[in-house]
């Protein structure tokens, strides 16, 4: 009998469905990841398991899990797994890329605006009673329109992202790990190196995944030549970001603002700096959170266990080379 694992609770009609194929050993907790020390134990006898972010699914793991076949990963993203390991151990390792797409973009958009248009600020001077009057200048902000916005990822993400910045008359640079032709034909966007995208554009926008060549990109020489008046928002993962970089940048208003919807320890510790800074806006790794994608993200994970646990070909491998 399959036994499938599944890290966080997720709604009873997905777990029906996965119910038809085996048994189900689910953490009954929508926000408190299941402990490690559990994971490696329930983790032994399973046949399938559907993961989110918060596992890490490193040598240790798959040592103990010998009947594994599938990991599903609730994310687009697999930094939280070895993938080539998990290969090596004739694991199949599943995300739910396409899907998610589409929200996720529009998250980074709704960043990008919040910050050029300070509306954090200006809704805590309301709320704290501070709106006296009308100001010439009163928690003015930065246009988006007739900027230059620099995408760093020019995957399905940023194309996402690109494709909304149609109405605003923006000139759109990229830098990618290779050219996209498609996507400089569809949206005008012209390929740049690192160097000149940070110099050029008003808006950094960053999608793209952790890997060895990302992690660390954004550091002080990279704040150092951005415009002193550019915001820079990550809706990629925390790691690409030197943290201890981009609050210096803040403070010594090397750059203007930050918009993060991820962080290099998730969640981030209450006493972080970048939460006493007023032009860095953070939420909590929500890139994806529209109720109708997360419904898609569980059914991919369920659709690609369902499938191989049924020896047939899973939906939507990660493939990696090694
Ligand atoms: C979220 O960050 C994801 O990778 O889906």
């Amino acid at each position: 009998m399959n036994k499938i694992l599944i890290t966080r609770k997720i709604p009873q009609k997905f777990i029906e469905q996965l119910e038809q194929i085996g048994d189900v050993v689910m953490w009954d907790k929508e926000l408190t990841p299941m402990p490690r020390e559990t994971f490696l134990s329930e983790v032994k006898d399973a046949t399938a398991c559907f993961i989110t972010l918060s596992e890490s699914v490193d040598e240790e793991v798959l040592t103990e899990a010998s009947d594994l076949k599938i990991i599903a990963n609730m994310a687009v993203g697999y930094d939280n797994i070895d993938v080539v390991r998990a290969n090596d151990h004739d694991i199949t390792v599943t995300n739910t890329p396409d899907v998610l797409t589409e929200t996720t973009a529009e998250l980074g958009f709704t960043l990008m605006l919040t910050v050029a248009r300070r509306i954090i600020e200006a809704e805590r001077y309301v709320q704290e009673g501070q709106w006296q009057s009308w100001g010439p200048y009163l928690l003015s902000g930065k246009d988006v329109h007739g900027s230059t916005v620099g995408i760093y990822g020019m995957g399905g993400i940023g194309r996402a992202f690109a494709r909304r910045l149609k109405g605003f008359n923006t000139r759109i640079l990229y830098h990618n790990r290779t050219q996209n032709p498609e996507a400089e034909k569809e949206l005008d966007a012209t390929y740049v190196s690192f160097e000149t995208l940070l110099k050029e554009s008003d808006f950094v926008i960053c999608t793209a995944p952790l890997t060895p060549q990302t992690e660390n990109q954004f550091d002080s020489k990279a704040f150092n030549l951005m415009k002193n008046d550019a915001i820079f928002i990550n809706i990629g993962r925390g790691a690409i970001v030197d943290e201890t970089a981009l609050v210096e940048a803040l403070r010594n208003h090397t750059i203007l603002g930050c918009g993060l919807d991820v962080l290099r320890q998730e969640p981030i510790d209450v006493n972080h700096p970048l939460l006493k800074l007023d032009n860095a806006v953070i939420v909590p790794h929500i890139g994806s959170a529209s109720r109708l994608t997360r419904d898609r993200m569980v059914q991919l994970c369920v659709n690609n266990i369902l499938a191989v646990l049924n020896h047939q070909l899973p939906i939507t491998p990660v493939k990696v080379n090694n």
